[in-house]
């Protein structure tokens, strides 16, 4: 960065239409998702050019070129800089204008000011950075502090002004009215962004993640002077009423509503000078935290609201609590020898964990729940509070923290909702904390199967048709009001999105009062994009079910769909066709999920959350969860983990909507260059949603996310109606063509390259992007996959042609010779209620606590002739416990479940280690059944399933 001071020559006078220029190409994929690093990319890249046109040895035709390049990469820039306020305008004309007049030096000075500014980011800590012939402060700079040796900065953010008063001049008076008000002692700092219109005001909303609140004041246009259809499309439809049918006096109600639905987090404040008591008693969106009457003397409580508003977020309770607990000198006279470190810093042997974990982590420990500090038990002050907070940040009425993992959030919530003989459809797939919650209960599982993926030797999600229609068999049967609750996982670990609303739409059509429980434990990040929230995530698609049942249009829409479809039940054949719409009178929206705020957002393992949306979570029902949630809860839950998930919020609140975003980028980034590489994709490739959903599936035919002509607004359309979208940020990368089993690649890229990665499939690996992922670590797997791909190339061209053979036998045995996946067969009449019923639900707590006394139990060696004679001629082989295989990490057999075929052979083809619940010197764990309790119906139907593979056979020998 030039240091020298460097003056501006002569200013040369220029219209202001001649600077607003072209706009340049502006691709959506440049301004939503990556508009900030985009923005750092092009800087540094005007940087380089500006640095060589002061060069003293160029030529003319040198100078003229870069001249040229560096006017374009403006000009490029031009329409954009607008929503961001550093540089701001004034900066950005002063290089502009310093290009025009050729006036190098001073261009390449404005330049490498403002590059500078925007890679470390010394805008955010220092008013210099706007000042070009003032000097930077050197310590201005913010870089990630891992020695922890600095205080925390003071936090910059940007805050929207969407107003059409005045210019620019004007605008930069307000700027500096408002600097005014600063006082050291504020908690953070903030700059003024300017829109003058709707249009502009939206894509402020989406592209500038410094972000933090809004002011709109009352009368603007609608149209930007840059033109981005696209963008414009997407605000349309986003917005709750017609952008034609929006009267202009409503554009700041509505406008704050839109920002609602892209970004919930973000204040607003209405300014308006006309009827500010009635707008204010409207409530008209729920991010307005105030209406202000539109007066210059307004300003201070602005300031003062603002700051407000985002200390609100900011404010981590028990956090905060903690660490004045920790500066305390507390004696204890309780449990924990390790609080305050007494135990540790005065011992002879173990003083090194002192050292290595810091000494916070032991006087912020406690067994205590008084003295400033709270009971998650019964919590009635900061971890209440921080409760509160999470509630709002998640969309949820009520949250609860679980310092167990979603293993125990799903447990406390099965347990609370269900009791014995429930009916709870669930997706087989659904991880064992289910299954087991279910067991706890006496709930009646009702399985159902996931579509099976059988060349990647995995299961994708449950298609909606096959839940209508088994809701529609109990009606039948009469058992809907035994049903009690819906249970799926979504996002899937292998990234299929259920279609959140439409799921629950239909299902409450059927039964208005079932309740849904999503586990989301892989995605707690979802809400913090509007891509994902308002479909594909439970509380978002909540909130946006109970606007449209409370409103009028709806009861219209109902009405008209009750006449033409009729009663809905199971001989209504136009009914399973449909689109069923629930009635408004009789729905009730009884929504839960669990997160595990650990595995996405930045809390500490086994950090979780509960959010509730139950519109009947009344005394009786909040009672049983509160019994349940008791069960569960440890009564020593650990503090630090209590405090990163106060503070996992603070962050999602203030900073996920970027985080997110990027981790989407990255994503969408890593696919484009692995699966148009021409090296790379002749052995790898991620798997896109062509590979994953199957067409029927995606209606939008949306097939792959780096095709030409694919940009975000495809996928928002597609993601808005598709039955199942992919999570992109779950990258499932097929390595069967290069030869690697799963578990091979895992451990290869484990040890020699210092990859870790998440799961692994017979012929896959899964890559999950975080919000922690860089660009320098998508560049190394880059690297080390062209490494890779390399190292087989060459070996296939030295090989000889029997080792080309192998290698080619290798691949086919890895992506053709694929187990077929096992549905879940169903549970033995002994454990039915009805053995004649069609539904298939499943008294598994008996067939669990069979198994406990051991004359009831046998074993049979998986590979002996005598599993594969009872099969044939019984009695049923009944699973007397979980089989759990990792992975895939679900039930392949459960309490209770007569063994099928198709399952006996997926266990012989197994190629994993771990398997819960089986060991093989003893063979696979059955209820005794006598003869006689063999049905025929039973034997009949395994004697139908499919014969052993040859591979099987193979393997046993
Ligand atoms: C879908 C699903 N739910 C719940 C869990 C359990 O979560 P936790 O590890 O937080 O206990 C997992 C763990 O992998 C999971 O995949």
């Amino acid at each position: 960065m030039a240091t020298s001071k460097i003056v501006r020559k002569k200013p040369a006078a220029k219209t202001a239409a001649a600077r607003s220029a072209a706009e340049g190409e502006h691709s959506l994929q440049y301004l939503l998702f990556n508009a900030s690093g985009n923005r750092t990319d092009r800087w540094s890249e005007l940087d380089i050019v500006a640095g060589n046109m002061v060069s003293s040895n160029l030529s003319k035709q040198a100078t003229a070129d870069l001249h040229a390049r560096a006017k374009a990469l403006i000009t490029e820039m031009a329409g954009l800089e607008r929503y961001w306020a550093f540089p701001g305008i004034a900066l950005f004309n002063a290089a502009l204008e310093a290009l025009e007049d050729s006036d190098y030096g001073y261009f390449a000075h404005v330049v490498a000011r403002i590059s500078q500014s925007l890679k470390d980011e010394s805008y955010r800590c220092t008013a210099n950075a706007w000042d070009m012939d003032g000097d930077m402060d050197a310590e201005a700079v913010n870089m990630p502090d891992f020695q922890e040796q600095h205080e925390a900065k003071r936090p910059y953010f940007e805050v929207l002004v969407v107003t059409s008063h005045g210019n620019a001049a004007r605008h930069e008076r307000v700027r500096q009215a408002f600097r005014a008000m600063r006082r050291p002692d504020d908690a953070f700092n903030y700059e003024l962004v300017f829109m003058s219109n709707f249009q502009d005001a939206a894509i402020a909303t989406l592209v500038n993640f410094n972000l933090q609140a809004v002011v709109i004041y009352d009368g603007f246009a609608y149209e930007s002077d840059l033109d981005f259809p696209e963008v414009d499309e997407f605000i349309r439809r986003s917005l709750p009423v017609g952008a034609d049918s929006m009267a202009r006096e409503n554009y700041a109600v509505e406008l704050a509503k839109l920002i609602y639905r892209m970004r919930p987090e973000l204040d607003a404040y209405l300014m308006t000078d006309r009827g500010v008591e009635a707008l204010a008693g409207q409530t008209p969106a729920r991010n307005v935290r105030r209406v202000f009457f539109h007066e210059v003397e307004e300003l201070m409580e602005l300031h003062l609201s603002v700051l407000a508003g985002v200390n609100d977020r900011y404010d981590t309770p028990f956090f905060e609590n903690l660490k004045k607990y920790a500066r305390r000198p507390v004696g204890t006279w309780h449990a924990l020898p390790v609080a305050r470190g007494k135990s540790i810093y005065k011992s002879h042997w173990i003083q090194d964990m002192g050292h290595f974990y810091g000494s916070n982590l032991f006087m912020a420990e406690t067994s205590a729940t008084s003295g400033g500090l709270d009971s998650l038990l019964e919590p009635t002050g900061n971890i209440k509070k921080a409760h509160e907070k999470a509630a709002r940040c998640f969309g949820a009425d009520h949250t609860y923290f679980v310092t167990n993992g979603t293993s125990t959030a799903n447990k406390i919530v099965v347990q609370g909702v269900c009791k014995p003989g429930d009916i709870v459809l669930i997706d087989r797939n659904c991880h064992k904390s289910h299954h087991y919650g279910l067991v706890l209960s006496g709930a009646q599982p009702l399985y159902m199967d996931a579509f099976p993926l059988v060349p990647y030797s995995m299961y994708g999600a449950v298609p909606l048709q096959s839940i209508k229609q088994t809701l529609l068999q109990l009606k039948a049967e009469g058992k809907l009001d035994k049903v009690r609750m819906l249970l799926l996982t979504n996002v899937t670990f292998d990234g299929h999105l259920y279609n959140v609303k439409r799921v629950m739409e239909e299902c409450l059509a059927i039964k208005p009062d079932l309740i849904f429980l999503w586990d989301e434990a892989w995605y707690a990040f979802g809400r913090f994009s509007p891509f994902y929230r308002r479909t594909r995530t439970a509380m978002g698609a909540c909130e946006d079910l109970a606007d449209r049942y409370h409103s009028d249009a709806y009861r219209e829409e109902y009405a008209k769909f009750k006449k033409s479809v009729g009663d809905i039940d199971i001989s209504n054949k136009k009914a399973l066709s449909s689109r069923l719409m629930p009635d408004p009178d009789q729905v009730r929206l009884r929504v839960y999920c669990t997160h595990s705020t650990h595995k996405s957002l930045s809390a500490l393992r086994q950090g979780s959350m509960i959010h509730v949306n139950d519109q009947d979570f009344n005394e009786d029902n909040h009672e049983a969860f509160e019994e349940a949630f008791m069960t569960h809860t440890s009564t020593s839950p650990n503090q630090q983990i209590i405090a990163s998930l106060d503070l996992a919020r603070r962050q999602a609140e203030l900073e996920g909507y970027e985080l997110v975003a990027q981790q989407i980028l990255l994503a969408l980034e890593l696919r484009k260059q692995v699966n148009h590489h021409p090296l790379i994709s002749k052995y790898f490739r991620f798997l896109d949603p062509v590979d994953m959903i199957p067409a029927k599936y995606r209606q939008s035919g949306l097939a792959r996310y780096g095709d030409p002509g694919v940009t975000w607004k495809t996928v928002a359309d597609a993601w808005a109606e598709d039955e199942f979208a992919l999570d992109p940020t779950r990258l499932t990368l097929f390595c069967g063509t290069a030869g690697y089993d799963g578990t091979e690649f895992k451990n290869l890229l484990a040890d020699k390259y210092d990859i870790q990665i998440n799961k692994t499939s017979r012929n896959t690996v899964l890559f999950q992007s975080n919000i922690n992922n860089t660009r320098s670590a998508t560049a190394y797997l880059i690297e080390t996959l062209v490494k890779l791909s390399r190292q087989i190339d060459t070996r296939l061209a030295r090989a000889s042609k029997d080792e080309k053979a192998a290698f080619a036998a290798r691949i086919k045995s890895l992506t053709e010779d694929v187990p077929d996946l096992p549905d879940f067969s169903h549970f033995h009449d002994k454990y039915r209620d009805n053995p004649n019923s069609k539904t298939r639900e499943g008294n598994m707590r008996e067939g669990f606590f069979a198994a406990y006394e051991s004359k009831n139990c046998e074993h049979i060696k998986l590979f002996s002739k005598e599993i594969d004679d009872r099969l044939r001629n019984g009695p049923d082989l009944v699973s007397a416990n979980f089989v759990i295989p990792y992975p895939p990490g679900f039930p392949i057999m459960v309490p209770g479940q007569v063994i099928s075929r198709g399952i006996l052979n997926f266990m012989r083809e197994l190629d994993v280690k771990e398997i819960h619940g089986y060991h093989a010197e003893m063979g696979i764990k059955l209820i005794k059944m006598d003869q006689s309790s063999a049905k025929p119906k039973a034997r009949a139907k395994a004697k139908a399933s499919p014969k052993a593979s040859p591979k099987a056979a193979a393997k046993k020998s």
